[in-house]
């Protein structure tokens, strides 16, 4: 449909200019400054003539996802209209690696025929709307508009360029939990307690975000309590992707495909990637599924926060194997000591050093007649961390909120600081054996 006959004088993005194809100007963060640039991309020159017509006329032509990543320089938001040429796997892939790179473009999808199994696939690789191409210029004006919008709010919420997570750059060194630092790759931290309701997931998302305020490089969580993990609502998030679409893709997973499966925590910029929505969905995450993606997350990330279920299984003995560290969390009762003394067994039959356990007692002020003493005692292992019982965590719970940013000045948020401190320090001090 023609531009006019939508009755609409402006079929496109009123603030829409050409993509210049000179280094784009630095962004100055104020909403009225902002305005998104146009690109078509499609290989085929009747579709490029087609869609250009559709916009308005107001679009930078492009070959290729390809070409249009190489002409980006990341300053300035862009709408990408990609073709029909583009609904097919290698154009997707190329979407998901240009999205990953460049989170201020929005792309757009435009094809013949939007079915479901593409509608997934284009949605997976971080597509923000697909349209039908014989849909008229009005739908696709308002789909650019709607993208444009969103684009252009991430310019204004991003952060200063320095501190911006760049996902393809290795990360840097990062100080194992021995102290060891092994090249470009972050730490894996995965938190577990063989009795439920111990405060894993709230000492595993508080951890996280403590994480965050003291990393300049990502930070992410992943939940892997496949059957009934809580992260995504602790943190109050409402993830369009979970654990599953990384494991659907998992053969032609990437680190750009999987950032973009990821739900980022606005207030921390912690990045979630939660656990299935039913629990019937856990029996599709395999063991080595996980260590996939965990090897992913640690290319990435400086920190990669595990959260797991209250029971061993083969894929949290696979995350053990994989972990830098593994924060052991007991309360001072007597079934809680009597299943992680289990658990201490089980890791040394796995051979997993014991520089990397790592004990943190929960609600340790309790008074319930078993003292911290004793429970080192039994375990014989140092609590490394003590984190107090405290009103606020339910508190902060209810509230989809961690405990660091509810009550920052509580001793549970101490405690959890203090748990942080020890792993950007540059020699973390560890649980020691107890003889
Ligand atoms: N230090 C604490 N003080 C008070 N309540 C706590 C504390 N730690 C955990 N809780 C409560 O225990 C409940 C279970 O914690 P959760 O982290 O979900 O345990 P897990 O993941 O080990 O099953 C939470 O809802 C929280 O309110
Ligand atoms: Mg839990």
């Amino acid at each position: 449909m023609a531009p006019e006959e939508t009755g609409r004088s402006e079929p496109t993005v009123v603030e829409s200019t050409p993509l210049s194809v000179e280094p784009d100007p630095p962004v100055v963060p104020v909403r009225q400054t902002i305005a998104s640039s146009l690109a078509v991309v499609d290989p085929v020159p009747s579709f490029r003539a087609e869609l250009t017509a559709q916009l308005g006329g107001d679009a930078s032509p492009f070959e290729s996802v390809e070409e249009l990543t190489s002409r980006l320089t990341g300053a300035a938001p862009v709408v990408a209209v990609l073709g029909p040429s583009c609904a097919e796997a290698s154009a997707l892939a190329g979407v998901a690696g240009l999205v990953a790179r460049f989170p201020m473009v929005g792309c757009i999808l435009v094809t013949e025929q939007v079915t479901t199994a593409l509608l997934q696939q284009a949605l997976r690789a971080g597509v923000r709307d697909v349209v039908g191409l014989h849909g008229g210029a009005d739908v696709l004006a308002e789909a650019v508009q709607r993208v444009s919008a969103t684009v252009e709010h991430a310019v204004v919420a991003a952060p200063a360029p320095q501190t911006t997570p760049d996902v393809g750059a290795p990360a840097p060194s990062v100080p194992g939990p021995d102290g060891t630092v092994e090249p470009g790759r972050g730490s894996v931290i995965t938190l577990f307690s063989p009795k439920g309701g111990s405060g894993t997931t709230v000492l595993a998302t508080s951890l996280a975000v403590a994480l965050a305020e003291r990393s300049t490089r990502p930070v992410c969580i992943v939940d892997a309590d496949l059957q009934f993990g809580d992260v995504a609502v602790s943190l109050k998030l409402a993830p369009h992707h979970t654990i599953v679409d990384a494991v659907t893709a998992i053969d032609r997973l990437d680190a750009a495909m999987l950032e973009s499966m990821l739900v980022t925590h606005e207030p921390s910029g912690v990045r979630v990637l939660p656990a299935p929505l039913e629990p019937a969905y856990a029996d599709q995450v395999g063991a080595h599924d996980l260590v996939r993606i965990i090897g992913l997350l640690r290319e990435m990330c400086e920190y990669v926060v595990v959260d797991t279920p209250s029971h061993l299984n083969d894929v949290v003995l696979s995350i053990f194997d994989e972990s830098d560290s593994i924060e052991l969390v007991a309360g001072l009762d007597i079934p809680s000591v009597k299943n992680l003394k289990v658990t201490l067994q089980t890791l040394r039959l796995l051979d997993i050093p014991e520089e990397r356990l790592h004990l943190v007692l929960n609600r340790a002020d309790s008074k319930v007649k078993l003292e911290v003493g004793e429970v080192e005692r039994a375990l014989q292992f140092e609590a490394h961390v003590q984190v107090p019982s405290d009103v606020v965590v339910p508190q902060s719970v209810n509230r989809g909120e961690p405990v660091v940013t509810h009550a920052p000045r509580s001793g549970v948020a101490k405690a959890v600081a203090t748990l942080a401190d020890q792993y950007v320090a540059p020699r973390p001090a560890r649980s020691r054996r107890r003889r």
